[in-house]
């Protein structure tokens, strides 16, 4: 029986990666590395980073060029850039000890800075006078630690003289503006971000700019895949992200997961993608910023991969290298937590209970794991799960729960006080793979609560 299952598996494994885009259609056969995307899907949490010259100000990466800052001034911040208290070792250390699985960092945002020792520019970190590859140092350190190392690029960069869309009143003539040019340094920049630093994610950004075409953004994709067949690139290499919600809706563009930004994206546990969310509002560091909760961290995790996603969650360093204090102990904590919770957000996929407000689940191997973020009453309701049988349900790390199940649905028996205010866990161990369960919606809906509409986000073109 086990052996049929894994059969079925297997053999449903390529339908499933066809559905994804990959190349985008000039390069209809070029899909996803489809071992790396499920590696991927299993480390479901991630350190965003977002750095820069701009943290000498406090203002928003790239954008505030020229609207907060003065462009002649944004631009000659560098010549200040000097973080002498960044350390690799202690960032990849927060890491680790947030629970986080990987790392992205702005090896380059809209305001053209980069953070490496780059060949085709001197618009670099080499030039500031702090003169270390702050690349260098955390792609070797991620390494060290087992943690995967990504790079978020922008395509955007409204410093180069050669890319030719203009933000924040720039007053330089487009006519002067090659974009061939741009693009040829774009991919050699990308080059040296694969050989030089191994980076295992491409993540770009910037691709709604009138400079970048459908084109460009195939083109690229091909050009990357060619150097490093399992590295992974989101879908912002091109012009398919469809607004913040971010989910690519055909195969016509290229990319290999989707970004809902700021939000937790819907209900779509057969597609890969992740929601990038800040751990305060600003990108980059902002002096006495709104930090969120411990309650809305945890929650968003949980909400993200009961959904099926990744969240990559965002801190913005401070000008000496140091990341605050308070978001290092709130990393810790989620860490803490995701210490006796881990095994209900690792490595799981989606469902098969669809998001309420109230609730998410998860599931892995055979067991489904429901996260309840308050009690609904004294049972909690859930669908009737067809001929898989539920053989025990308990706490994630306590006790067992009784229970009955009838054709129609399951009834758990709960006590009156959650065991975790924030997220309580209760596993279901079932008699076969969980991933055999088609999507269910939960009917009960407690006092108070909304109803949540699932199919928002996208209508998948097959
Ligand atoms: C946006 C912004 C940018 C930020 C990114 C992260 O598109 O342009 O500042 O880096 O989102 O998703």
């Amino acid at each position: 029986m086990k052996k049929c299952i894994h059969l079925l598996l297997l053999l449903s494994l390529p339908l499933f990666i066809d559905a994804q885009w990959g190349g985008g259609e000039a390069n209809p056969d070029l899909k996803p590395n489809a071992e790396m995307l499920n590696k991927w899907q299993d480390l479901k949490f991630g350190l965003f980073v977002h750095w820069g010259p701009v943290s000498l100000r406090g203002t928003e990466i790239g954008w505030s060029r020229g609207t907060k800052v003065p462009i002649e001034e944004y631009d000659n911040l560098y010549k200040e850039f000097n973080p002498v208290l960044f350390d690799a070792e202690t960032w990849v250390s927060m890491i680790k000890a947030a629970g986080m699985k990987y790392m992205i960092i702005t090896s380059k945002h809209h305001d053209g800075f980069c953070i490496w020792d780059s060949e085709f520019t001197d618009h670099d970190i080499m030039s500031s006078p702090f003169k270390r590859d702050i690349l260098k140092e955390l792609s070797d350190e991620c390494k060290r630690q087992g943690v995967l190392f990504g790079t978020y690029h922008s395509i955007a960069d409204w410093h180069h003289p050669h890319y030719t869309t203009r933000y924040g009143g720039d007053p330089r003539p487009v006519e002067e503006s090659d974009m061939k040019l741009y693009v040829d340094y774009l991919k050699n920049q990308v080059k040296e971000l694969i050989v030089r630093y191994d980076t295992d994610i491409m993540w770009f950004d910037g691709e709604w700019e009138e400079a970048w075409t459908h084109e460009y953004g195939m083109d690229l994709y091909e050009y990357i895949r060619g150097m490093k067949n399992d590295i992974l690139i989101n879908n912002r290499i091109d012009k398919g992200r469809q607004g913040m919600m971010g989910m690519t809706s055909s195969s016509k563009y290229a990319g290999d997961f989707c970004t809902p930004e700021q939000e937790i994206g819907a209900f779509h546990p057969d597609i890969p993608w992740e929601s990038c969310i800040t751990i305060c509002t600003q990108w980059a560091w902002k002096p006495n910023d709104d930090m969120k909760s411990l309650k809305e961290c945890i929650q968003t995790l949980a909400r993200t991969a009961g959904g099926g996603g990744n969240l990559l969650l965002n801190v913005g360093p401070m000008l000496d290298g140091r990341i605050e204090q308070r978001q290092i102990d709130r990393l810790e904590e989620m860490g803490f937590w995701l210490e006796t919770n881990g095994e209900s957000i690792y490595g799981t996929r989606g469902g098969p209970f669809k998001p309420a407000e109230w609730m998410v689940s998860t599931h892995k191997e055979r067991r489904i794991f429901v996260h309840l973020f308050s009690l609904p009453g004294k049972e909690l309701v859930l669908p009737g799960l067809n001929k898989t049988k539920i053989l025990t349900v308990k706490y994630l790390n306590g006790n067992d729960l009784t229970f009955k199940q009838t054709k129609e649905n399951v009834i758990i028996n709960l006590p009156e006080e959650p065991v975790d205010t924030i997220n309580t866990v209760i596993a279901l161990e079932l008699n076969k793979e969980a991933a055999t369960l088609e999507p269910m919606e939960v009917v009960q809906i407690p006092e108070g609560m909304k109803e949540i509409n699932h199919t928002a986000a996208m209508e998948t073109e097959k």
